[in-house]
């Protein structure tokens, strides 16, 4: 696990943005596992741009969302499909058929799950995930008390998260109260995972993940298990850590001995 403290959102969103794109040039094929929410817009206006001026082609890559809620279709402004069209996939030329978000239409919910987990086997696996966090610790809709080895399946949210996401539906009381979404087990298995947290709001929870106690209290301290994680933040989302100092000593210096 490394923590890598960038000045702000902008500068970080550069940082997962050059990750992508170098990735997506060694291999043309890669598979990306991707979060929606507030955390990633910026990363996702980068990779629009380097598409657009530097010609980085998304032909042949595959992504699979994190999670959806139950009930809204693609074409529900508050759908995790219709956020990844408006932010990512409608700006480049990605193949929609190589983009798999959970339906959340489905009538048979246990079969959705299996057949996700089934692609994301048949796909070779996630080669590069990124992640959000939510303020009670989540990844996916991992909420508190979700097994550390879980998978996709269908999770009821808790009302931490309902209000956290309210305003995308004008209020807590019209937001969906079940999801499907990818377990923590299966996130674990992506090759890197990258995840992004930005604000002082997020300070504590990122301190509880990072140097707290592994715990499914908070899903992402799960990640401290995992062989390669970045935890991207900004200064203010860093700002509770108590090895903040020697993360960014350690960052700086690297470069001595490895490339960044
Ligand atoms: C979204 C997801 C969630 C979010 C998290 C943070 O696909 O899986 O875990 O990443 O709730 O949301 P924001 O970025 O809106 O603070």
């Amino acid at each position: 696990m490394e923590v890598i403290i960038q000045p702000d959102e902008k500068a970080a969103a550069e940082w997962a943005a050059q990750q992508i794109a170098s990735a997506i040039e060694a291999k043309p094929n890669l598979v990306l596992g991707l979060a929606t929410g507030n955390t990633p817009r910026k990363l996702y206006r980068r990779l629009v741009d380097m598409h657009r001026n530097q010609g980085l082609d998304f032909s042949a890559v595959t992504t699979f969302n994190l999670d959806e809620y139950l009930g809204l279709g693609p074409d529900h402004p508050g759908s995790y499909r219709y956020f990844m069209r408006e932010n990512l996939f409608d700006h480049i030329n990605i193949n929609p058929k190589l983009c798999y978000i959970p339906n959340g239409l489905t009538d048979d919910v246990l079969q959705e799950c299996e057949t996700f987990e089934s692609r994301i086997e048949g796909s070779g696996g996630i080669d590069i995930q990124i992640l959000g966090i939510g303020p009670n610790g989540h990844i996916g809709f991992n909420e508190p008390g979700s097994s550390l080895g879980s998978r996709t399946r269908f999770k009821a949210l808790t009302e931490d998260t309902r209000l956290a996401n309210a305003e995308m539906f004008g209020g807590q009381e019209n937001v969906p109260r079940f999801v499907i979404t990818v377990g923590v087990g299966t996130i674990q298995e992506a090759r890197r995972i990258i995840l992004l947290a930005f604000g002082e709001q997020k300070a504590e929870i990122v301190r509880q993940a990072v140097e707290g106690p592994i715990t499914c209290e908070v899903t992402a301290s799960a990640l401290q298990w995992h062989r390669s994680t970045v935890f991207l933040l900004d200064e203010a989302a860093a700002s509770k850590l108590k090895r903040r100092d020697y993360y960014k000593y350690a960052y700086e210096h690297k470069w001595k001995y490895l490339q960044k």
